[in-house]
């Protein structure tokens, strides 16, 4: 059987690609890799291309809440060739669930959990393949939230949707064991970006927020290393398991301040 080794993607479709830990991606992929920038503002996302030194910079602008668009980002994986996938894409917005417009709710979970299903069911049988037939390994990772490991309520559909991604992305890496794939499960704590302000809680001021950069940095070094991580104050590495409900404690506050 031929032996497949790790190395940097050879064209890698990034969902979320428009600002924060997506953008923080895509700086941290170039120059060596091909992109595939996926998110609905065009104009941002042509703006990263500006910035980034490689010529092999394709933009999607697609609204991955729906099949369409979620199909429009599969067939550019295809045409580029991926061999990793950043399933990164992600929203939610603070509020109890009774208070919250049901299409806000149910937009949540069509982005933070149906549309990496479809697109990791669309795109992973062309990126076995293709790693197949090269002796390179191929990557997914997904990025699920700290939210993932306990109910918030207050933030409920968010910490719901992340907490389905982070069992299928857990399942499948053992799924895939075997294959020539490496799929790892990155669950970031607090982190500076436009997450929180969209969400309604004004992120930056959550306590030792990670920079985007040491989050894509982190999942990087560790594709291939381990199946999942989690990360805590300022990006530092915990094992959710023995951390303890009072690890949350962020998140909680942040439940209760919106149900007070
Ligand atoms: N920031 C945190 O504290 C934190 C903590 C834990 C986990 N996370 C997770 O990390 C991931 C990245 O978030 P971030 O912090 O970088 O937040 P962000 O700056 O708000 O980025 C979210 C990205 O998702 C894209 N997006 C939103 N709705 C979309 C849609 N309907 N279709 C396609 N793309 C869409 C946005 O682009 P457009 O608006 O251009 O579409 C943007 O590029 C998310 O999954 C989030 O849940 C964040």
């Amino acid at each position: 059987m031929r032996s497949h080794r790790r190395a940097a993607p050879r064209a890698a479709l990034i969902t979320g690609a428009s600002s924060g830990i997506g953008a923080a991606f895509a700086r941290c992929l170039a120059p060596s890799s091909g992109l595939v920038l996926v998110a609905r503002n065009r104009d941002r996302l042509e703006a990263l291309r500006a910035e980034l030194p490689q010529d092999d910079v394709e933009i999607v602008s697609a609204d991955l809440t729906t099949p369409e668009g979620c199909d429009t980002a599969a067939a550019a994986a295809d045409t580029a060739g991926i061999d990793l996938l950043v399933s990164n894409a992600g929203m939610g917005r603070i509020g109890a669930v009774l208070d919250s417009d049901p299409k806000d709710l149910e937009a949540t979970v069509q982005l933070n959990a149906l549309a990496p299903l479809r697109l990791i069911r669309a795109m992973l049988p062309g990126m076995l393949e293709r790693a197949a037939a090269s002796d390179r390994r191929a990557g997914l990772i997904d990025i699920t939230s700290t939210a993932a490991f306990v109910s918030v309520p207050g933030f409920a559909t968010y910490a719901a949707s992340k907490a389905f991604l982070q069992s299928l992305s857990e399942s499948l890496a053992a799924e895939l064991r075997g294959e020539p794939i490496d799929v790892l499960t990155l669950a970031p704590g607090p982190t500076k970006s436009d997450f929180g302000r969209r969400a309604g809680y004004g992120g930056g001021s959550l306590p030792a927020a990670a920079s985007p950069d040491t989050v894509a940095r982190v999942a990087l070094r560790s594709l291939g290393q381990t199946p999942t991580l989690a990360l805590g104050a300022e990006g530092a590495v915990f094992n959710p398991l023995t951390f303890g409900r009072q690890g949350f404690a962020h998140l909680l506050d942040l439940g209760r301040r919106v149900l007070r």
